[in-house]
């Protein structure tokens, strides 16, 4: 790889994420096909980035796989290979058990490995040197999230013609957590080779600000920082970092339309009818993770059904939960309690044939989702912290019919867009249970109101906003 000019014929926009949009699924009979990649990152960018027909640099989702670069409807995706070492210890090690509870606010305690912070500056440096060998001259190079916090300077290193961009897809978190990182300074230094480092909330990006003084000696801005505007600057060298805020967001008019449809609509009254015709269906989805607070839903749930609050027979709730780093311990130890306290929920207040609580640990297709957020009376998110939280934005641009009511953590990023839903304190259960009542028993009137300023927000907020503002942010020269 070249220091400078880069790949003549490359790519003029390349995203670089952990994921590929599309997973390798591999059978036990040796056939193999493509499925759709979890989690929010993918479903925001993916809509994005198909329209601009750009190179997406990821991996397949499956270790110790050789694949080669190839289109997939418009977007040029290059895979990078992982070994299964490097998946246990870059992305179930470092990644998901040190970075993702440590940015989670200690949710669950980090676990700093040596061997797991090897690994992570390794595979940085391979997404790098791919990154490297994608980019045209001059291109746009977009990372993604806390996976791959070094490799902008690394890419800089390689490619100083780039322009480069970083956004961090979860809480960056308050400095005196991130201060326990025994790498605090290696990630910031990593962070600072983007032209723009940009996070969800302001104070996330000022959280870096100071970090970037007392860890590096560099000498930022010192006024607030704005959403989509007045970012925060560092000089570094010749260069001008800027640091800022972007909400990110979802395709909400192609899920308003989708939502729209007859089959949508014929599907979310199956689904009623599937569950008994309950006066009340409640309704999460979620990635199984222990940041979600699914746990507390239940509990709540629990404690309303045995204080008789709410009837068995009245209310339904169904909790997707798509499969996620199964191998983690913290993961392992929340799937159990998740399942134990579903069972007990069902045993105690189930009738033969209607379960009080659906649970599927299974991922469902959009079509599919979009039905069951018109069928739910009531959506309940709860996360203990999470960045953005997609789930709540798809579920109001879901409701053209102004139904339906959102319980809502404060403790996601969302919440500072969406006041009008019911927000809750999610470690103040007696909050969460009046909460859900007060959803459950809302009336009508009031609920197309809150709904109508839910929508007006998500649907002139869409993701197409949060890439344009963060490109032009990146494109445009440093004003001094
Ligand atoms: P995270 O990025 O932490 O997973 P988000 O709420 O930001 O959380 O994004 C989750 C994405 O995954 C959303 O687009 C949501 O619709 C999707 N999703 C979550 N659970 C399921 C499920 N069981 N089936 C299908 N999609 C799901
Ligand atoms: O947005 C958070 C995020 O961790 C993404 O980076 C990731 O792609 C998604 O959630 C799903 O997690 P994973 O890739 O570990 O399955």
């Amino acid at each position: 790889i070249s220091s400078a000019p880069g790949n003549p014929a490359g790519a003029e926009f390349v995203v670089v994420a952990n994921r590929l949009p599309v997973d390798l699924e591999r059978s036990s009979d040796g056939t193999q096909r493509w499925t759709a990649s979890p989690g929010g990152l993918v479903s925001a960018l993916e809509p994005f980035l198909r329209s601009r027909k750009g190179a997406w640099v990821g991996w397949p989702g499956v270790p110790d796989v050789e694949v080669n670069e190839f289109e997939d409807d418009g977007l040029v995706l290059h895979p990078v290979t992982l070994s299964s070492d490097e998946v246990r210890d870059y992305y179930e090690g470092f990644s998901n058990a040190s970075l993702w509870p440590l940015y989670h606010d200690v949710v669950e305690r980090p676990v700093f490995d040596r061997s797991w912070w090897d690994s992570y500056v390794k595979v940085n440096r391979r997404f790098a040197e791919a990154s490297a060998k994608v980019a045209g001259h001059g291109a746009i190079v977009w990372i993604q999230d806390y996976q791959l916090q070094l490799v902008p300077t690394m890419l800089r290193e390689l490619r100083p013609d780039l322009r480069i961009g970083f956004f961090l897809h979860i809480p960056f978190p308050p400095v005196e957590l991130f201060m326990q990182l025994p790498w605090r300074a290696e990630i910031v230094r990593g962070l600072i080779g983007a032209d723009l480092v940009g996070f969800h909330r302001p104070g996330g990006a000022q959280n870096f600000l100071w970090l970037a003084r007392q860890l590096i000696g560099l000498e930022p801005s010192r006024g607030a920082v704005g959403v989509r505007s007045r970012p925060g600057m560092v000089q570094v060298g010749d260069r001008t970092v800027r640091v800022g805020a972007f909400p990110i967001s979802i395709d909400a008019a192609g899920l308003d339309t989708l939502a729209r449809t007859k089959g949508v609509a014929d599907r979310a009254a199956q689904v009623r009818r599937d569950l008994g015709n309950p006066k009340t269906v409640l309704l999460g989805v979620d990635r199984l993770d222990y940041t979600k607070g699914i746990d507390l839903r239940l509990q709540a749930l629990h404690e309303l059904l045995h204080e008789g609050r709410v009837k068995p027979e009245d209310v339904t709730f169904v909790q997707l939960a798509t499969p996620s780093r199964e191998r983690v311990e913290h993961y392992q130890r929340m799937r159990a309690d998740i399942e134990q306290m579903v069972g007990r929920i069902n045993g105690e207040f189930a009738r033969v044939g209607h379960p009080v609580v659906h649970y599927l640990h299974q991922s469902v297709d959009r079509t599919e989702l979009a039905a069951f957020f018109s069928a739910a009376d009531v959506m309940v998110v709860t996360p203990l912290r999470d960045g953005m939280n997609l789930v709540c934005k798809e579920y109001v641009a879901c409701r053209h019919d102004l139904g339906g009511a959102l319980v809502l953590s404060e403790f996601a990023g969302a919440a500072a867009e969406l006041t009008s839903a019911f927000l809750v304190n999610p470690h103040d259960l007696d909050g969460v249970k009046n909460a859900l009542l007060a959803a459950i028993t809302l009336d009508p009137a009031e609920g197309r109101r809150r709904m109508r300023a839910l929508r007006r927000q998500v649907l002139t907020h869409d993701v197409d906003r949060w890439a344009r503002s963060f490109l032009e942010a990146l494109g445009s020269e440093p004003v001094e």
